[in-house]
Formats: structure tokens, sequence, C-alpha cells
């Protein structure tokens, strides 16, 4: 995935509102990458534009070569929140989500649907509707609909966002397991550092234009660009992984001498 110049501008009413500018970036076939940064520095902007739902003002965005369009198969969105039909059952949803060619042959369809939700540990629950399910029970046949067509590509903002600690931590092992059986290139924005530090294998800090008063020959909105050492699955507690969030915490401009570090305190 390559993008070159990207920049985004939204009209407001008293003028127009520059979202991200100038931003440059290459993303490798199986590569995980995250993106934190401020609330409304752009992320949501960025990660819609790279599935083809939103368009660049300026610049380009290429998947394998060849441009996004809004109607790309080869991506596929996660949100924060599942966005299930409440009227359908999981499977039912799930199914949603096989390519339109695949939707019809119901028995490769269904065979395809129970595959994925045995994937995210759904299987029991197959024939249930949202409302009777928790929120991580949602957000995994969610993530079971993103991935029913296969994606080159998987964008996930702030997946598991809205989930509580000991199920996000579930969910980020499970999101490993799933791209080590299937290694799809994933775009991952999250307020986490912790959880971007796991996952990635970099993590790009975005800044606020707003917050920059230099205008001129900015180089971008990417503030800083982390390569995050270790392989996965990493260890939560590894040094390293503490040093790098006391460093994504100091450029989101968290002081962290305010911040006790629990995991310093069982050590
Ligand atoms: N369709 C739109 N029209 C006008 N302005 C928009 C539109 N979409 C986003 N914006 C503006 O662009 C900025 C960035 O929004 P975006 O949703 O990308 O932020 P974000 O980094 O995802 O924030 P958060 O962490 O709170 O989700 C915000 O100021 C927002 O108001
Ligand atoms: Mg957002």
């Amino acid at each position: 995935m390559q993008l070159e110049g990207v920049s985004r501008t939204f009209p407001t009413t008293r003028g127009s509102r520059e979202v991200l500018r100038n931003v440059d970036l290459d993303v490798r076939h199986g590569e995980i990458v995250a993106i934190v940064g401020p609330s409304g520095c752009g992320k949501s902007t960025l990660l819609r534009m790279l599935g083809g739902l939103d368009a660049p003002t300026s610049g380009s965005i290429r998947v394998g070569g060849a441009p996004v369009t809004d109607t790309d198969a080869r991506t596929a969105v996660a949100f924060q929140e599942p966005r299930l039909l409440a009227w359908r059952t999981l499977a039912q949803n799930v199914q949603l989500g096989l390519p339109r060619g695949t939707r019809r042959s119901a028995r490769a369809g269904a065979d395809r649907v129970r595959q994925l939700l045995d994937l995210v540990g759904l299987a029991h629950a197959a024939d249930q509707k949202p409302r009777e399910v928790s929120g991580g029970m949602a957000q995994r046949a969610s993530l079971a609909r993103a991935l029913a067509r296969n994606p080159e590509v998987l964008l996930l903002d702030e997946p598991f966002g809205a989930l509580d600690a000991l199920t996000r931590l579930r969910m980020q092992d499970l999101l490993l397991d799933i791209h080590a059986a299937q290694p799809t290139t994933v775009v991952l924005v999250t307020h986490d550092v912790e959880e971007a530090l796991f996952l990635a294998d970099r993590v790009l800090l975005l800044r606020s234009l707003d917050a920059t008063s230099d205008t001129a020959a900015s180089a971008g909105s990417i503030a800083r660009t982390i390569d995050v050492p270790g392989e996965r699955p990493r260890d939560r507690a590894d040094r390293a992984l503490t040093e790098l969030r006391a460093e994504l915490l100091q450029g989101l401009g968290v002081d962290t001498h305010h911040h006790n570090n629990p995991s310093e305190e069982t050590r």
C-alpha cells in the first residue's frame, strides 16, 4: 500500500479545514501498522481514505499498485462499534461480508460462514441476534464479517475501544492468530499505546495540523514513526516496549511522570 502526498481538506462554514497534509507512507504486504494520535488529528479520515470510503483532496493511494476505489473488494473495514444488522443472526451478518458472487451459492457460503465463526470463537452463537450477545461477541462477529471477503488489507478503526480490558486483550491475541494464519496487511487506529506496541510492526504518531503554527514546508501529519522491535507474539511486559510506551506518550503530550506505570509497580 502506497500513499503519496495525501492531503484532505474539509469545507467548513467559515472556509475550509485542512486535516491531513502531505502524508507519505509505504506499508508492506502483511505488515501491521498502528496509528495513534490525539482526538481529531485525522486518524479515521486517513483510514476511511485507505478503504475508499473517502477520497483525498490531493495525492494518491494505491494498493498493490492499483488506485483505491470506492467499492474496493480488496479492503475490509471494521469500526469501534460492531455495526451489525439487529434483525439478522450473527451468521447472517457474517454472510453479508462474503464477496458478492459467493453470497448466493448456499453450500459454499454456509461453510465459509461456519469457518469464520469458528475462527472468532462464535460457532455456538451462530443463530443468535446481536442484542442477545455480549459486546465482545458482537465485535468478534464484526471482525469475522470483515474477514469474510479475504481482504488484502484489513482496516480497523479502534476496533476494541469499546470493550472491557480483559476482552480487549483477548481480541488482540485473536487478531494476531488471524494474522498469523492468513497474513493480511493491517492498519489499526487505536487510542491505546500499549495495544499499538503489542500488535504493530510500526507505530505512526499522527499530530494535529492545528497544533503546529509553522504551515510552511511541513513534513506532513506524521510526527513520528516507531519501528517496534521483537517477534510477535510479544511479551507485554517487555522492557523495550515499556520504554517505547513512554516515548509515545510523551509524543502525545502526556506527562508520564504523573502517571503510575502498573508494570513497574508489579515488577
Ligand atoms: N466529513 C467531514 N466533514 C467535515 N469535517 C470532517 C469530516 N470528517 C472529519 N472531519 C474533521 O476532520 C478532523 C479529523 O477527524 P477524524 O475523525 O479523522 O479524527 P480522529 O483522529 O479519528 O479523531 P478521534 O480520535 O476522536 O476518533 C476533525 O476535526 C473532524 O471534525
Ligand atoms: Mg476516529
